[in-house]
C-alpha cells in the first residue's frame, strides 16, 4: 500500500510553536516516527508539507492515481478551506483527517472542520498517535474500499 502523508500550514513549526498544545517534538521527529511506522507495518510512505493551499490541492490531485490513501493534517485550512473540501471530493482514494490537538476542545472556530464531510475518518487529540491511528485505519479498512 502507498500512503501519502500531507501536512498543511505551520506543521513544519511543531516543537517550536505552542509546545503546550502541539508538544515538544519537532517536524523531523514526526517524519522519523512516520517512516518507522512504514517499516513496522510494511507500507510505502511519502511525506509532504506545504504552507500553501494550492500546493496541497495539487498534491491531493497528484495522489489520486499514485497512492492508495492520504493522511491529511490540513492545519488551519481545516476550518475554512472549501477548496480543499472540493479537492478531497474530487479524488477517489480515501482521505483521513488527522490533528495533533483535540480541535473540539479549543477555540470555537476550530470546532468546525469544513473538510470532515469529505474525509473517510478523523483522528485527533493524540499527537503523533493520531497519525498512527489514521494509517492503521487505511491499512485495515482503506484497502477494502
Ligand atoms: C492542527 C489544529 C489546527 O486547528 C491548527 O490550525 C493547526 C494544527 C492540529 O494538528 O492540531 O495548525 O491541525
Amino acid at each position: 500500500m502507498n500512503i501519502l502523508v500531507l501536512n498543511g500550514p505551520n506543521l513544519n513549526m511543531i516543537g517550536i510553536r505552542e509546545p503546550e498544545i502541539y508538544g515538544s517534538k519537532t517536524y523531523q521527529e514526526l517524519e522519523l516516527f512516520l517512516n518507522n511506522l512504514a517499516v513496522d507495518y510494511h507500507f510505502n510512505i511519502e511525506i509532504k508539507q506545504s504552507n500553501l493551499e494550492g500546493i496541497l490541492i495539487d498534491l491531493l490531485q497528484y495522489a489520486n492515481t499514485r497512492f492508495d490513501g492520504v493522511i491529511l493534517n490540513a492545519g488551519a485550512f481545516t476550518h475554512y478551506s472549501y477548496a480543499l473540501y472540493d479537492a478531497i471530493k474530487s479524488i477517489q482514494i480515501p482521505v483521513i483527517e488527522v490533528h495533533l490537538s483535540d480541535i473540539n476542545s479549543r477555540e470555537e472556530f476550530r470546532k468546525i472542520s469544513v473538510i470532515r464531510p469529505a474525509c473517510k475518518k478523523s483522528f485527533m487529540g493524540e499527537g503523533f498517535i493520531s497519525y498512527e491511528k489514521g494509517i492503521k485505519y487505511l491499512l485495515e479498512e482503506g484497502a477494502k474500499s
